[in-house]
């Protein structure tokens, strides 16, 4: 096992109605903006619920926080805290309002500069305004972890930050919040916590047992449950156990103590700043190809993800084993109603020297644990992904 620090400071209030906690998380007197997306969390009646819960403060709106949270539109938030001096965040929503209201938490206090610089200059973010979150859809961890990805529209480019400032002070995750959802971003979700999980450990062995059992028992679940929440929206324990794997796929906590890859989070993003597909649909078209391009790299890893998710075991040749894993993961993906090629989105080969240049200009030129997914192996990978 490699060595690590592990800390993560958000406080976890889950469960049913859970959210009538809220007034105790908040400092007494804070002046507190809710920041929320383009109208979900009205519709369903939980910024209502939210606004009588807490009757006692302050409040404020700021709504139309888009899917890829825009910089420009989180930048007029930034002027409305610095004008209306609010004290206090809170994100009501899934991971792009989340992680747009860390960005405008750490732009507030950031005047020196445009805020951008975080991203493209990685000027250190030293502090943030406090924030906290009521989850509505469980995917990327944004509720617990201190990263984010922003989307600049005018240079079509989608990065991330992270600083241990922008950590929630807490997260509110009812279950029940998720019944709303449209089945894409059931599958989004479950697909994106599966490739977290896979990022932080199909790399290669370093004797972690503890981190591997832990992420093979988060993607047993999520290959479990995750097609019971397109059956049945409103089961509970099936809506709970997806929304804590999610939590916990990218929390630190599994991450801890390996190496880690996310080359195919890299790629994604820069699918997702040229043609606008969902987060996790580039995922799904991604991880497959990483698997079969860099399967030599991570063939011990492949074999145990084999053996213990898939049960793939037996006296079959190993090129072949390896391509029967993949082949399952891609139907996973399937299964949750995630297309696996570009093809499937009506995009050729025209996009691999678009994805490739704008990987290279933003330096993503040595990916994965190894750095080894050079633009030369990208291009091998998406070429497997037409
Ligand atoms: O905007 P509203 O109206 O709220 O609708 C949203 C949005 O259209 C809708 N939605 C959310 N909760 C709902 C709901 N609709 C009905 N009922 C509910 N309960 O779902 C749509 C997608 O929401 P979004 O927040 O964009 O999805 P997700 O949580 O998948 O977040 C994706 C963003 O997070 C970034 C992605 O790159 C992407 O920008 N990521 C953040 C990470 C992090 N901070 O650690 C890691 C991830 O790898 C990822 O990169
Ligand atoms: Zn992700």
């Amino acid at each position: 096992m490699q060595n690590f620090q592990f800390m993560n400071p958000t406080k976890i209030i889950f469960g049913k109605g859970e959210v009538i906690k809220l007034s105790h998380e908040i400092p007494a007197g804070s002046k507190i903006l809710i920041t929320y997306g383009g109208g979900s969390a009205k519709k369903t009646g939980l910024l209502d619920e939210i606004k009588t819960v807490l009757k006692d403060f302050t409040i404020g709106e700021f709504g139309g926080i888009e899917p890829n949270p825009v910089y420009e539109t989180l930048m007029k938030a930034v002027d409305l805290i610095r004008a209306e001096k609010y004290t206090f965040i809170l994100a009501v929503g899934g991971g792009s309002v989340i992680d747009g209201t860390k960005f405008i938490a750490a732009a507030v206090p950031f005047v020196q500069a445009d805020p951008w610089t975080f991203i493209t200059d990685g000027i250190a973010i030293k502090e943030a305004l406090p924030f906290g979150t009521v989850l509505t859809l469980p995917a990327t961890g944004s509720e617990m972890n201190n990263g984010g990805v922003i989307t600049r529209k005018s240079l079509q480019a989608k990065l991330a930050f992270a600083s241990p400032a922008v950590y929630p002070k807490f997260s509110v995750l009812d279950p029940v919040y998720t019944y709303t959802l449209p089945t894409r971003q059931i599958a989004n979700g479950v697909v994106d916590a599966y490739v977290h999980v896979m990022e932080q450990y199909l790399t290669y062995p370093v004797a972690a047992k503890v981190q591997d059992r832990f992420a093979e028992g988060l993607l047993l679940t999520l290959i479990e449950e995750g097609p019971k929440a397109l059956q049945k929206p409103e089961n509970y324990d099936v809506r709970a156990n997806i929304m804590w794997s999610a939590t916990m796929a990218l929390n630190g906590l599994i991450g801890s103590g390996v190496p880690q890859d996310w080359a195919t989070h890299m790629i994604g993003h820069e699918i997702t700043a040229l043609y606008g597909l969902d987060h996790a649909q580039t995922l799904a078209i991604i991880l497959p190809s990483v698997m079969q391009v860099m399967q030599v790299e991570k063939s011990d890893k492949l074999l145990q993800y084999g053996e213990r998710i898939w049960h793939i075991t037996g006296d079959i040749p190993i090129d072949d084993k390896i391509m029967l894993i993949i082949e399952r993961t891609r139907n996973f993906f399937a299964i949750m109603g995630n297309k696996t090629h570009f093809s499937d989105y009506g995009l050729g080969r025209e996009v691999i020297d678009k994805i490739l240049a704008s990987l290279e200009s933003h330096q993503m030129v040595k990916l994965g644990e190894k750095s080894l997914v050079t633009p030369a192996v990208t291009r091998k990978i998406l070429e497997l992904s037409l």
